[in-house]
């Protein structure tokens, strides 16, 4: 990635215009010269600009490195040679200067080329020639990777994920092309078809006609019994991609002890996704950032959160978004993103954030362009988003956060997510008690509660566990005695991170509201 573009997050796009689709055939019309449009779904992105260019009266040509320079016709498989020479990338571009009637130029996969200074050198003189004329020149490539001498000069377009429209239409043309044969069994009733889209959303077309052809060859139906095994097998796919997960989570709030403001803060905000919501005239929450001491309920509200709103929980892991065996850093984002909003309404729930820039201060990470490009890509999303993506964040080393991330605009809310006191470690003995089918009213809860003094909820949780673990091996049941034994042979992270946890509080007292 190019060091010098480290400085400038990507430009922010007109407002007025929601969906990147109409985006595209805007900027044509307003004789853009270059366009990158960033997807893996080529047939997709061609389709639609075939659409575009009939609309506006123009050609479609498409080059790649295989065919040089070939008209797009959809219907036709077999491709006619290209123009004689154009494989060859410069002469590619020097021949686009040679069309004189209005086309639209989809160089696929020319990423790749636009390394060498000739080619960007190429691209330089072609869109100074077509700066004045009715074609341009779209880039698609399913990674984003531009020299910084066309940053100025290239308009980058994220091509959306299809809708659920999209994925409606395929499951009728699937429904349409057996209707013919008796041995399958497809069900596309209104609440059905809804079942199998929704089931399949965050997927492209291509996967999305994949798992539906595997189901149907598997159970050779598709109904809405079928969808979950089509979501099951969607979870494999985003899994497989390397960077998000979909959490299935059964945690609940009424099993988050203490944090009664965040809770509560929450719980308002339950129905904001809701149409009434919208008609009431509520603004879609845009997010939400939890810091504070490890080890204290704030993954565990994450999830909670999923299932108290009835949302899908996509959790980003921002370590790997940095490991580079998976795809680029900022195309990694760009990804996840995509596929949030295409989910959505949903949650998207970037966990430990501050991962990303810790890593780009160890030596492994040493470019630190990457980092900034990809926090860059990152807040100018969550600054600008307007699809219902709900944003919950969580941060430990709440010292490396850049103060833009903490900005007004990025999140509604930033809690400080502390130590329990002791009426929250009370709750949280009870909680942890009766998860393990405990009656928590035959313990002593103010008495444990004051001994751990100073310890987090994962603490609190693991000497309950460890007081069961010895019962269980002397044959009996756990009592506040031996829940006691095991808080006094725990050295808590209020003491060995006294310091860091004393720092972050500090910090955090004018930055934020504490949850508690
Ligand atoms: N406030 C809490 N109430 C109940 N359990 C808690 C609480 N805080 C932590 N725990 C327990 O500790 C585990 C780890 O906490 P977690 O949410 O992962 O902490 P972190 O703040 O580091 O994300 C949780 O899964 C839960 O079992
Ligand atoms: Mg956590």
């Amino acid at each position: 990635m190019p060091a010098t573009a480290a400085q400038s997050p990507p430009p922010a796009k007109p407002r007025w215009i929601v969906n990147p689709r109409e985006e595209i055939e805007v900027l044509i019309k307003a004789r853009y010269p270059l366009l990158y449009v960033v997807s893996w779904e080529e047939s997709r992105v061609l389709a639609d600009l075939d659409a575009i260019a009939s609309r506006l009266g123009k050609r479609v040509y498409e080059w790649s490195v295989t065919h040089g320079i070939t008209r797009f016709r959809a219907a036709v498989d077999r491709k006619p040679e290209g123009r004689k020479g154009t494989k060859d990338p410069i002469l590619a571009l020097r021949e686009v200067l040679e069309f004189n009637e209005p086309s639209i130029f989809a160089f696929k996969d020319f990423h790749a080329y636009m390394k060498e200074t000739q080619i960007i050198r190429g691209l330089r003189d072609v869109v100074h020639a077509l700066r004045n004329s009715y074609s341009s020149v779209v880039i698609v490539s399913p990674v984003v990777e531009v020299p910084p001498e066309l940053e100025k000069e290239m308009t980058l377009i994220d091509f959306p994920l299809p809708t659920r429209e999209d994925l409606s239409a395929l499951l009728q043309q699937i429904k349409l092309e057996l209707a013919q044969n008796p041995s399958y069994q497809i069900d596309l009733s209104p609440a059905a078809e809804e079942k199998l889209t929704e089931a399949a959303i965050g997927l492209t077309l291509q996967e999305a006609e994949n798992v539906f052809a595997k189901t149907l060859v598997l159970t050779q139906r598709l109904t809405a019994s079928e969808a979950p095994l089509i979501y099951s097998e969607k979870k494999q796919i985003i899994r497989k991609s390397g960077l998000l997960e979909y959490v299935d989570s059964s945690e609940q709030i009424e099993g988050v002890g203490g944090l009664r403001r965040l809770k509560s803060w929450l719980a308002k905000r339950r129905l904001a996704f809701s149409r009434e919501a919208r008609q009431f005239g509520l603004p879609v929450p845009k997010g939400v950032l939890f810091l504070g001491v490890q080890g204290c309920g704030k993954s565990l509200c994450a999830k909670a959160v999923a299932s108290l709103w009835r949302l899908p929980l996509l959790r980003l892991d921002m370590g790997r978004v940095f490991s580079s065996y998976v795809g680029t850093s900022e195309e990694n984002v760009r990804r996840a993103i995509r596929i949030a909003e295409s989910v959505a309404p949903a949650i998207l729930w970037i966990d430990e954030i501050d991962k990303g820039f810790s890593g780009a201060q160890s030596s492994a990470f040493s470019d630190s362009g990457t980092t900034a490009r990809v926090f860059g890509t990152l807040l100018t999303w969550l600054q600008e988003k307007q699809a219902p993506v709900f944003v919950i964040a969580t941060a430990n080393n709440v010292e490396i956060l850049p103060p833009e991330l903490l900005r007004k605009g990025r999140f509604d809310e930033i809690f400080f997510v502390d130590l329990p006191n002791e009426t929250e470690r009370q709750e949280i003995f009870a909680i942890h008690l009766a998860k393990r089918n405990r009656p928590y009213k035959s313990f002593d809860l103010a008495q444990l509660a004051r001994a751990a003094e100073g310890f987090s909820g994962a603490e609190i949780e693991q000497c309950v566990v460890s007081a069961m673990y010895d019962a269980f091996e002397q044959g009996r049941d756990i009592d506040t005695a031996a829940i006691l034994k095991a808080i006094r042979e725990t050295y808590p992270i209020s003491v060995t991170m006294r310091e860091q946890i004393e720092y972050r509080r500090k910090w955090a007292a004018g930055r934020t509201r504490p949850a508690t």
